[in-house]
C-alpha cells in the first residue's frame, strides 16, 4: 500500500543551536544556562557538555550539502539569543548576525525553506542570573532579542516560532534535570506565566512589523492514557501528565485563553499561581498562522507499574510505542483546542543508544518503521480532514541531546565527533526517497 502526501506537502529536518553549532565561546558568544549546567557534576550522562557538538558553526557548507541530498523542502534551525546578544540585552554582537546571514543565505540559495526559532532552551546565563523567566522583565529582553531577530532576518525567514517546548522551562525550573537545575514548582509556575506573555508580545511586535513570513508556537504533546480507563488511579495519572505537567498547561492559555480549570484549581489549592497582569491572558492567546505539534509518542500510565518504577523494581527505559496517539492527539487539537490554523508536524524521531557497534547504528530501521508508522497515522488524520502542511525528522545528524549528553543518537546522519565526519543511516537514503515521491509504500 502507497502512502501518499499531497503534492505542497512540506518535508523537513530540524536541529537546535545548543545541540549542534558548538563554537560555544568563539567569536564572541556568551555562555547559555546549558553551558553552565553541562558543568555541573552529574547532569549530563558522560559529562557531555555541548562546547563543540557537530560543529555547525563552522560547517554551514557540510549541513546545507546534506540538506541537498536530502532534498527537504524546509529546514528548521533555532537561534542562540546569547550568540546575537552575549549578555542577553544590550551590544549586538555582530559575528552572531553575520554567522545566521550566511547560514540562511546558504538555504535560500539552495531553495530551502527557514523555519527559525526564536527560543529553544537556551536562555543567555546572564539573564539567568537576573532571575530569568522569573523575573518579569524577561518580556523586554525577550522581546528585545526577537526584534533585532525580525529586522536582521525577517526578509528571509519563511516561518517563525517564538518558543520551543516551553515545557523544557517547566523542566528546569521544578524537576531541576534540565538547565537551570532548579526544584522550585512555584517559581517554574511563574516562569511558564512570563514565558507565555512574552510569546504573545512578539507575536504581537511580529504583526506590527509586517514581515513576509509567518509566526506560530511549538508545544509538544505527550499524550497520556490510563492503563486501565475505569481505573481512577491511572485515570489521576493521566490527568496530572497531561493537565498540569503537559500539554495542557501551554494549549489552553495558547488557544482557548486563560488556565484550564483544572490547573487554576490545582495551582490554587498548592499556593502556585503566579503573578498575572491585567491583560496577560489576552496577550497570551494571540491568533497564530500555524502551530508546530512535536509528536514522540504517546503513553499509558498504570499507577501500580509506576509504584514499581519509583521503588526502582522495574525502571521501564524504553517505554512502549504508541504511535497511533498522534492521529488522536491531531484529532484533540483541533476538537478540544479549537486549533483551526494549519498544523506541522516539527519534530518527531526516535533515539538509538550510542555503542561501540556502530554498523549497528548506521542500520537504523528500528528509524524508519518508527517515522513510517508515525506518518501513516498522520496520513489518516489528514484524510479525515486535519489540516497537515508539513513534518520535520529530528534530527539531521547525531547531535548533543540535552541530559542524555551525547549518548542518546536522533540522526538521519550518524555523527563522529571524533572526525567530525557525518556519515548517512540507512534512514537518510530512505527519507529523501519518501521527499522525492512524496511518500512511501508499507505492507497491507
Ligand atoms: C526537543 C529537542 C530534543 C528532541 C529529542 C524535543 O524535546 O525539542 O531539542 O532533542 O525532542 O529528545
Amino acid at each position: 500500500m502507497k502512502i501518499h502526501f499531497p503534492e505542497n506537502f512540506v518535508w523537513g529536518v530540524a536541529t537546535a543551536a545548543q545541540q549542534i553549532e558548538g563554537a560555544a565561546f568563539e567569536d564572541g558568544r556568551g555562555p547559555s544556562i546549558w553551558d553552565v549546567f553541562s558543568r555541573l557534576p552529574g547532569k549530563i550522562k558522560n559529562g557531555g557538555i555541548p562546547d563543540v557538538c557537530c560543529d555547525s558553526y563552522h560547517n554551514i557548507e557540510r549541513d546545507v550539502a546534506l540538506l541537498v541530498e536530502l532534498g527537504v523542502k524546509a529546514y528548521r534551525l533555532s537561534f542562540s539569543w546569547s550568540r546575537i546578544l552575549p549578555v542577553g540585552t544590550g551590544e549586538v554582537n555582530p559575528a552572531g548576525i553575520a554567522y545566521y546571514k550566511r547560514l540562511i543565505a546558504a538555504l535560500k540559495k539552495a531553495g530551502i525553506q527557514v523555519n527559525a526559532t526564536i527560543y529553544h532552551w537556551d536562555l543567555p546565563y546572564a539573564l539567568q542570573v537576573k532571575g530569568g523567566f522569573g523575573n518579569r522583565e524577561i518580556i523586554g529582553w525577550y522581546l528585545n532579542y526577537a526584534s533585532i531577530l525580525f529586522d536582521s532576518f525577517g526578509q528571509d525567514v519563511d516561518y517563525w516560532v517564538t518558543f520551543n517546548e516551553p515545557i523544557a522551562t517547566f523542566v528546569g525550573h521544578a524537576k531541576g534535570f534540565f538547565a537551570p537545575g532548579l526544584s522550585d514548582e512555584k517559581y517554574a509556575r511563574q516562569c511558564i506565566h512570563h514565558l507565555l506573555v512574552c510569546h504573545g508580545e512578539a507575536v504581537r511586535l511580529f504583526r506590527e512589523k509586517h514581515l513576509p513570513g509567518r509566526i506560530g508556537v511549538v508545544v509538544d504533546v505527550w499524550k497520556h492514557y490510563p492503563a486501565r480507563p475505569e481505573c481512577p488511579e491511572d485515570i489521576a495519572s493521566a490527568v496530572q501528565n497531561n493537565e498540569i505537567e503537559g500539554y495542557g498547561m501551554f494549549l489552553h492559555p495558547l488557544f482557548l485563553g486563560g488556565y484550564s480549570e483544572i490547573l487554576t484549581d490545582y495551582m490554587k489549592k498548592n499556593d502556585l499561581t503566579p503573578k498575572m497582569e491585567p491583560g496577560d491572558l489576552e496577550t497570551i492567546c494571540q491568533k497564530l498562522d500555524f502551530y508546530g505539534l512535536n509528536f514522540y509518542n504517546g503513553l499509558y500510565d498504570n499507577a501500580d507499574e509506576q509504584r514499581k518504577a519509583a521503588e526502582g523494581g522495574n525502571f521501564q527505559n524504553r517505554p512502549e510505542q504508541h504511535l497511533e496517539a498522534v492521529y488522536d492527539v491531531l484529532h484533540m487539537l483541533v476538537r478540544e483546542y479549537k486549533i483551526d490554523i494549519p498544523i506541522y508536524i516539527t519534530e518527531n524521531g526516535i533515539a538509538q543508544d550510542d555503542g561501540p557497534d556502530r554498523a549497528a547504528i548506521l542500520n537504523d530501521d528500528e528509524r524508519i518503521a518508527y517515522v513510517a508508522e508515525t506518518l501513516r497515522h498522520v496520513r489518516r488524520a489528514m484524510d479525515d480532514g486535519i489540516d497537515v502542511r508539513g513534518y520535520y525528522l529530528w534530527s539531521l545528524m547525531d547531535n548533543f541531546e540535552w541530559s542524555a549528553g551525547f549518548a542518546a543518537r536522533f540522526g538521519l546522519y550518524y555523527t563522529d565527533y571524533e572526525k567530525m565526519e557525518l556519515i548517512p543511516k540507512k534512514s537518510a537514503p530512505w527519507y529523501r526517497s519518501v521527499i522525492a515521491e512524496n511518500g512511501f509504500e508499507i505492507a497491507d
